[in-house]
């Protein structure tokens, strides 16, 4: 076929997409265009002409560069266009990790090159969390509180979500890294581990961290290199109110449980609470005791299994 045709049938297979947002069109178009990558010689020629037809469509340019492949995945625009300023980056790729954390077949998560493992949040949890953070709307700053920073997409992403959808927004997110390889396993659980004097040059999550810092500098996201819970005594947070707490920090034994009551003083009773990985035993723990409470807790069935947790309508507030 004609490079000259072959851009006619591409200009409008995209802008079929750009008209119609279908959950199953826009899949199968990315496909195409990385079979073409992955097999047509004239490709890079193909992608300089529907970058010049297309520039204002990121997801399409990520979907057609050549150092990252974005896969096909759900159109959702706010997380298209997160997705691919991130790849853009040039340090990370789409991964489908399907069988070690994928619990649903089908989604893409972002995750470091070259480091398969550990991934970040689902495309399709995004999309989730843009729909959480919509019903929870308010004129005044929205306060978003997650344990466990891990390489930073998550806290990058609400924060990007809500501005992307006009809504101020303010994440304050708690890690001392030290589930990265290159932390030193030896020394973390030590008594007296001090977490703000740590050298973090090799360390690669912080370091992804910073680097979505400085890319998504004009968002509001904060960094407590400590440990939760006990960083909620701090007196520069504990008498902060968060209107959204994202739990992803250790998902074994008790942490969950004390990362969930250990932040309740710094919630009120209108703060909803995402809990990833639900599967995990220490959350499932946790999930077993706050059904037993004045809690009520939805399980979606998300790529890694996010539930969400209120309280109960009839409950008083509880503080532990
Ligand atoms: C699964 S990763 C977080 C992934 C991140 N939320 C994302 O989606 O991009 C878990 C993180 O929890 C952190 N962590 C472990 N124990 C913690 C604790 N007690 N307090 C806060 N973070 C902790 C680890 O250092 C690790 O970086």
């Amino acid at each position: 076929m004609h490079a000259d045709t072959l851009i006619d049938v591409l200009s409008l297979l995209i802008r079929g997409t750009e008209l119609n947002r279908s959950e199953r069109f826009t899949p199968l178009v990315l496909e195409f265009l990385s079979k073409l990558r992955a097999e047509y010689s004239g490709f890079p020629q193909l992608r300089a002409a529907i970058e010049l037809d297309f520039p204002s469509s990121p997801f399409l340019r990520a979907a057609t560069a050549t150092r990252a492949a974005v896969p096909a995945h759900d159109p959702d625009e706010v997380v298209q266009a997160f997705v691919a300023r991130v790849i853009g980056m040039g340090a990370y790729e789409a991964s489908h990790p399907n069988g070690i954390v994928n619990r649903h077949f089908g989604d893409f998560h972002i995750s470091l090159r070259e480091h398969p493992f550990p991934v970040s949040l689902a495309f399709g949890e995004m999309k989730f969390f843009r729909r959480l953070l919509a019903g929870l709307r308010k004129p005044e700053v929205l306060t978003v509180l997650e344990i466990g920073t891990g390489f930073g997409v998550s806290s990058a992403f609400l924060a990007y979500c809500a501005a992307a959808d006009g809504q101020p927004c303010a994440v304050t997110t708690v890690d001392p890294f030290v589930e990265d390889r290159h932390s030193d396993h030896s020394t973390v659980l030590a008594p007296g581990y001090d977490a703000g004097a740590v050298d973090y040059s090799h360390n690669l999550s912080y370091n992804s961290f910073q680097a979505l810092r400085r890319e998504f500098a004009e968002l509001a996201v904060e960094q407590v290199l400590d440990f939760s819970p006990r960083c909620f005594a701090r007196p520069d947070l504990a008498d902060r109110k968060f209107d959204l707490v994202f739990i992803d920090g250790n998902h074994f034994d008790d942490q969950p449980s004390e990362d969930f009551f250990g932040c309740l003083p710094l919630t009120h009773p209108g703060t909803v609470f995402a809990l990833h990985d639900s599967h995990a035993p220490g959350v499932e723990r946790l999930l077993v005791k706050l059904r037993a409470g004045p809690w009520t807790v939805a399980p979606h069935p998300t790529s890694c299994n996010l539930s969400v947790v209120t309280r109960a309508a009839d409950a008083a507030h509880p503080a532990a």
